[in-house]
């Protein structure tokens, strides 16, 4: 009988931990008999066969290496840019994966990987996933690889721009990575004692933001530390977003959900520069200078902490686990000490946003941290 030949795949924005369960998936499928093959740059390397050799030497080392070995990408199977044109490559993976002889596929990525991953299964493939993103915002898992390196590196930066902030009396703004989910900007604001948190999930007026900086002063206090998503949007911005994204589900037609789209695209290009935006205007509220750090790729790179490491090689295995048990169409989700599985069709096209009562709010709002969404005392 010939062996279980499963490929694996990394898509989507990198995430440190990605290697650690390339190895852990690569690992257990070999212990288990099988065969692995890597594809290269996500779902372009179904598209154009390209892939590379997975063995026991080349996962040997990988394990603390930040980035992903097969390479990713953001490109969508159903529209993927070929030779300058927008193609829908769907019946070419699925002819590719049947030549690579593969039984399963393991693809780990986010929210946006699994609305593709959705469309291959229909497609005929037999698809396993795995939750990484440093935004934590994948549904139906505690937690996904890249969240606590990004934490980490977000909070160790927070602690580094107190002492400046400090001893210029300077509000310094941190923007933390999270367009549309906060939990990073949360997380990291509140183990590194930010006076303001802003994220997308609670809509601030500056004027809030202003008042509680002024306090401090008033208190002898005349530095300020704000953490602020990407995303975080001024209360009047997010109504307009909110109702755009309406009149979007609500579109009797193709032209009106058009015209939502766009004007989305449009809102979205509008927010750029929102964060020096925000440090002018507090500047001007404050009389305190302003200053502003952005944190991007950095948050990203580099190599996974050690709870990084163990989730990535708990849900590796866990996933081997479930395609040895022929359960398709899975994501290996995360919970307490163990792992489930989780239809992808449950997953795929949903966000896990910060509830505006979660814990880490109450307990944050507990130490006097300012959200920004109501005056303050
Ligand atoms: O990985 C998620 C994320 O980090 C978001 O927080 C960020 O806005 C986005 O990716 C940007 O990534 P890229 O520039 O690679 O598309």
């Amino acid at each position: 009988m010939s062996k279980t030949r499963v490929g694996i795949l990394t898509a989507g924005g990198d995430s440190p931990g990605l290697n650690a369960a390339i190895r852990g998936a690569g690992k257990a499928a070999l212990d288990a008999g099988m065969e692995i093959v890597g594809i290269r740059d996500g779902f372009r390397g179904l598209a154009e066969n390209l892939t590379i050799k997975l063995d026991k030497r080349s996962l040997a080392g990988i394990l603390t290496v930040g980035g992903t070995v097969l390479g990713t990408g953001r490109d969508k199977p159903q529209a993927m840019e070929m030779n300058g044109r927008i193609r829908d490559m769907r019946s070419t993976i699925a002819r590719n994966y049947r030549k690579l002889k593969l039984d399963a596929l393991v693809c780990l990525g986010g929210g946006g990987t699994h609305k593709n991953v959705l469309r291959l299964i229909e497609a005929g493939l037999n698809i396993v996933t795995i939750p990484k993103t440093i935004d934590n915002d994948v549904v139906l898992t505690d937690t996904a690889i890249g969240f606590d390196t990004a934490l980490d590196i977000a909070t160790t930066a927070i602690d580094r721009l107190h002492s400046t902030a400090h001893s210029h009396h300077r509000i310094i703004i941190a923007e933390i990575m999270g367009h549309r989910a906060g939990w990073l900007a949360l997380g990291a604001g509140i183990a590194g004692g930010a006076d303001v948190i802003l994220i997308p999930e609670i809509p601030y007026d500056v004027h809030n933001v202003a008042a509680a900086i002024r306090r401090r002063k008033q208190y002898g206090t005349n530095f300020s530390i704000v953490a602020v998503a990407e995303g975080a949007l001024p209360m009047r911005e997010a109504a307009r977003v909110a109702a755009v994204v309406r009149h979007k589900k609500q579109a009797k037609n193709k032209t009106e959900k058009r015209l939502a789209k766009a004007e989305l695209l449009q809102l979205q290009e509008a927010h750029a520069g929102h964060t020096l935006r925000l440090a002018r205007q507090l500047e001007a509220l404050t009389h305190l200078e302003a200053r502003v750090t952005i944190l991007g790729y950095v948050q990203r790179g580099g190599t996974p902490t050690s709870a990084d490491r163990l989730l990535a090689t708990r849900l590796g295995a866990a996933a081997v686990r479930l395609i040895q048990q022929g359960q398709f169409g899975m994501m290996v989700a995360s919970r307490g000490d163990d792992t489930r599985a989780v239809p992808i069709a449950d997953v795929a096209g949903r966000l896990k946003l910060v509830p505006p009562d979660h814990s880490w709010i109450t307990s944050a709002r507990s130490v006097g941290t300012c959200f920004g969404d109501h005056p303050g005392t």
